[in-house]
């Protein structure tokens, strides 16, 4: 049984927190895109667990898997490992593999990333982890993988053909000497590939025969639908493809072994980094948002940018996941604000449109028309059953499934494994 998860807004919207929730149905959970950039939040009893490259079932007895689709930067895994560690979490072979080919982010790839982003006229706000110049170097098939690092000798020809190249791009760049160094302070990779090698496996492979004896996959999306590299709202996207889709492309499965397709929401909307955000509110309402729900990016500390739920948005990540299900989070960041708005269509020279235009720079131009409804002053924190919401927060999830079409079995009210309802 294999089921695929996404971000349906831009990201951030609880993935970690929902696949936290879910992992104890599962028998294996596989990361198919993105790198360190993303920023996955577990919270389980006084503890906070700030993943990045490790899937979010980590808590639990269940197999690990980082796919070939990935992005990885060793440091940034094995700091996580010592995170875990402290939090008395020890993540061996047995655990956790990685495929032979996942790609490695490398220093240059970072200080490439920094140098774009700090010359850019319009920035994207990228989180500088080096994540399109690690993909660039996947598609042009320059790329250092996971199974050269873990063979010294493998490593060391590698770097000899690659790192001339990559010095020459880096000094047409701009790059001045502590940048240059940075880059190719490339020695500590041996000793990482060395402590990491007990991970190698073949990703594709064990999705295969685990579905095949009947075992049950939980793939984990990065990032969100908006964000995608081909769908997303370009040039203010991720290096990624981060719809359903991908996840069979890059674990390596057949469409035809995808059971079920869920989509996380949060009942607002945020963003970190530029590009178009129609529903953003820069008042009282939007800093309500950003103070009660916490939005401060997972990776790089930013405030998120916040406002109204966005159903057209909505429609297409529908669309282009083909969700089977939603599972709505930060409900309880909603309590408090009234009325609470849903953009239901937008206004664009004179037309109403029900669902978003396809070129960025249109988005951009679009005025949100909302529907008002009644909101509620009690912390739901604690509710364990939909029964126990006001009737306020019961109308605007019941609200959202009209107009959505799909339905919410399951609703967040808090950042706790148990602030869950099971509907
Ligand atoms: P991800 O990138 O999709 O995994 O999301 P992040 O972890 O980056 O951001 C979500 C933030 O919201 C984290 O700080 C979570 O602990 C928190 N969170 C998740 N679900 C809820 C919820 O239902 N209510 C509240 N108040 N916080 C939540
Ligand atoms: P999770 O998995 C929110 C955004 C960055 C920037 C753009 C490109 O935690 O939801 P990149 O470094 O990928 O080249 O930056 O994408 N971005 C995210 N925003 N959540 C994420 O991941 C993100 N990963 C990248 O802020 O706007
Ligand atoms: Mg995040």
């Amino acid at each position: 049984m294999l089921t695929i998860l996404t971000g349906s807004q831009f990201g951030d919207e609880g993935k970690g927190k929902v696949v936290d929730v879910l992992a104890p149905s599962y028998d294996i959970i596989a990361r198919f895109q993105g790198g360190d950039n993303a920023g996955h939040t577990v919270k389980v009893g006084g503890r906070t667990f700030k993943l990045h490259t490790i899937p979010s079932g980590v808590l639990y007895d269940v197999r690990l898997l980082i796919g070939p689709g990935v992005v990885m930067n060793p440091r940034v895994l094995l700091e996580e490992f010592s995170q875990l560690e402290e939090g008395g979490v020890v993540v061996d072979g047995n655990k956790l593999g990685i495929d032979a080919k996942t790609s490695i982010i490398m220093p240059y790839h970072i200080v490439m990333d920094e140098l774009a982003e700090t010359r850019r006229r319009e920035r994207i706000g990228t989180t500088k982890r080096g994540i399109a110049y690690a993909y660039m170097d996947k598609v042009s098939r320059e790329e250092v993988q996971f199974a050269d690092i873990v063979d010294k000798e493998r490593l060391r020809r590698k770097l000899e053909t690659i790192l001339p190249a990559k010095r020459a791009y880096l000094e047409a760049m701009g790059a001045d000497d502590e940048q240059l160094e940075r880059a190719f302070d490339t020695e500590w990779l041996f000793e990482a590939g060395e402590r990491l090698s007990c991970h190698i496996t073949d990703v594709s492979r064990e999705v295969n025969v685990a579905l095949s004896q009947g075992k049950r996959v939980l793939a984990e999306g990065a990032q969100g639908t908006h964000l995608d590299i081909i769908h997303g709202t370009q040039k203010y996207v991720t290096s990624s493809s981060t719809i359903a889709g991908s996840a069979c492309a890059s674990l390596g499965v057949g469409p035809t072994m995808v059971d079920e397709v869920v989509g996380i929401v949060k009942a607002y909307i945020t963003r970190v980094g530029e590009g178009p955000l129609p529903t953003e509110q820069h008042g009282d309402v939007g800093e309500h948002m950003q103070q009660v729900g916490g939005e401060y990016g997972t990776t790089t500390g930013r405030l998120r940018r916040c406002g109204w739920f966005d159903v057209p948005l909505l429609r297409k990540s529908i669309a282009l996941n083909g969700y089977t299900s939603l599972v709505l989070t930060k409900l309880d960041v909603l309590g408090g604000l009234d009325p609470i708005k849903i953009c239901t269509s937008y206004e664009l020279d004179g037309t109403t449109l029900d669902y978003p235009p396809e070129l960025t720079s249109d988005l951009a131009r679009c005025t949100p028309v909302y529907e008002e409804l009644e909101g509620w002053d009690e912390d739901i924190s604690g509710a364990r059953s939909f029964e126990e919401l006001p009737s306020a927060a019961r109308r605007y999830v019941e609200r959202l499934e009209e107009l959505l079409g799909v339905p919410i079995p399951i609703i967040s009210t808090g950042p706790g494994r148990e602030q869950t309802i099971q509907r």
